[in-house]
């Protein structure tokens, strides 16, 4: 039986926003550094002594910077249909010629037989079931990347309303694709590097967003030989790991979610703001609509304070669970890129980080598909 749901009141945006601005934990570290300044157009599109053209050039970013205001309107709220309760646990249309292997023993998997893009609704149904179980899979040998946008986008869009991400680059004519894109002879890692110790930088994707995105899609266009993985955590785990009773006193927690600072660093860059940042307020503990399970909704770069904790508090709590998430490597996986890969993940019950670790100039280029999802919904501490 479905656990009944307990009321999160959400505070008015303005009242998130004005919790940011009287300043909460404030740490937003983003290490790709991509914007139209260091876009090179003729390097990607002609290539360059060291570099071949890009692999898919109707997937470089625009930017369509408007001068004045953001070109979208503020996100209105949305019934979200999640297909995951619709799915047939046993996989029949998903897994039935699959080869899948298990990345650790409590998150990820890797799975080969499979063509996502010729799956039926109800292999859809199914693949949002088994994202929410194993919460990262990596699907190898895929012709995603080679379908025409809109075709790649009808498919995502079946998941939930698509996400238009207020700094990134975007293919022209396709907003809705959120682009990963370091260009050939682009200086971010060394420039990066003469700040920060590590490009880590643990977070699930735009949770400032009153609804923020469920089953997510992100594939390889063209990476470097080696390096560029992706870390992912598993946050229904992290939960788990804590006591009953820290369990306890972090049911009824909520916390300011902001966009400020990733709108900020565009400006900074010179890049886009599309949308007017926001702030939201989401329930420390999240309950996965399907399967149940509890997790941790809380991530370094978008997460600034603790509802009603003065700072010092804010601060002290979110801290820690900064780090029990990020030292969790027994409750982590790291996925490693190959040509025709493509990476989906529940974002409501992971968190993952780029990593920023080679110099040589290689090109790392990818799609994300982002259908938003739910409300993030608690549901009562249960003791075992
Ligand atoms: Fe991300």
């Amino acid at each position: 039986m479905a656990p009944a749901l307990i009321e999160t009141p959400q505070l008015p945006v303005r009242s998130a926003s004005k919790v940011v601005a009287s300043g909460g934990l404030a740490d937003y570290k983003e290490a790709f550094s991509s914007g139209p300044k260091v876009f090179n157009s003729e390097a990607e599109t002609k290539g360059t002594a060291k570099q071949p053209p890009a692999k898919y050039p109707n997937y470089l970013p625009v930017w369509d910077l408007e001068k004045n205001r953001p070109r979208y309107e503020p996100l209105q709220p949305f019934t979200h249909k999640e297909h995951g309760k619709d799915a047939d646990p046993t996989f029949p249309n998903l897994l039935q010629n699959a080869k899948v292997s298990e990345l650790t023993s409590n998150i990820g998997a890797e799975v080969e037989g499979v063509q996502l893009s010729k799956l039926s609704d109800k292999g859809k149904d199914e693949l949002a079931l088994f994202v929410a179980q194993k919460k990262v899979v990596a699907f190898r040998n895929q012709d995603f990347a080679d379908l025409p946008i809109q075709d790649a986008l009808n498919y995502g869009g079946y998941f939930g309303r698509h996400h238009i991400h207020p700094t990134s680059g975007a293919p022209k004519g396709f907003p809705e694709v959120h682009l990963v894109h370091r260009g050939a002879e682009d200086t971010t890692a060394r420039d990066f590097f003469e700040t920060r110790t590590n490009s880590v930088a643990w977070h699930s994707d735009v949770t400032y967003e009153e609804q923020p995105p469920g089953t997510t899609f992100l594939y390889l266009l063209d990476g470097p030989v080696a390096g560029g993985d992706t870390l992912f955590v598993n946050q229904a785990e992290a939960y788990r790991r804590l006591s009953p009773e820290f369990q306890r006193r972090l049911h009824g927690l909520k916390a300011v979610h902001s966009g400020h600072e990733q709108a900020d660093n565009s400006r900074g860059r010179g890049g886009a703001v599309r949308r007017e940042p926001v702030a939201n307020i989401h329930p420390i503990v999240r309950t996965h609509p399907v399967t149940g399970e509890k997790a941790l909704f809380v991530n370094a770069q978008f997460t600034r304070k603790i509802i009603g904790y003065k700072k010092e508090e804010s601060d002290y709590l979110l801290n820690f669970l900064f780090d029990h998430i990020a030292k969790g490597q027994d409750f982590q996986a790291r996925v490693k890129w190959a040509p025709g890969t493509v990476v989906v993940w529940d974002n409501r019950v992971t968190a993952h980080s780029a990593l920023l670790d080679w110099d040589d100039g290689q090109r790392r280029h990818l799609a994300r598909i982002t259908p938003q999802a739910e409300r993030p919904e608690e549901t009562p501490f249960e003791s075992k």
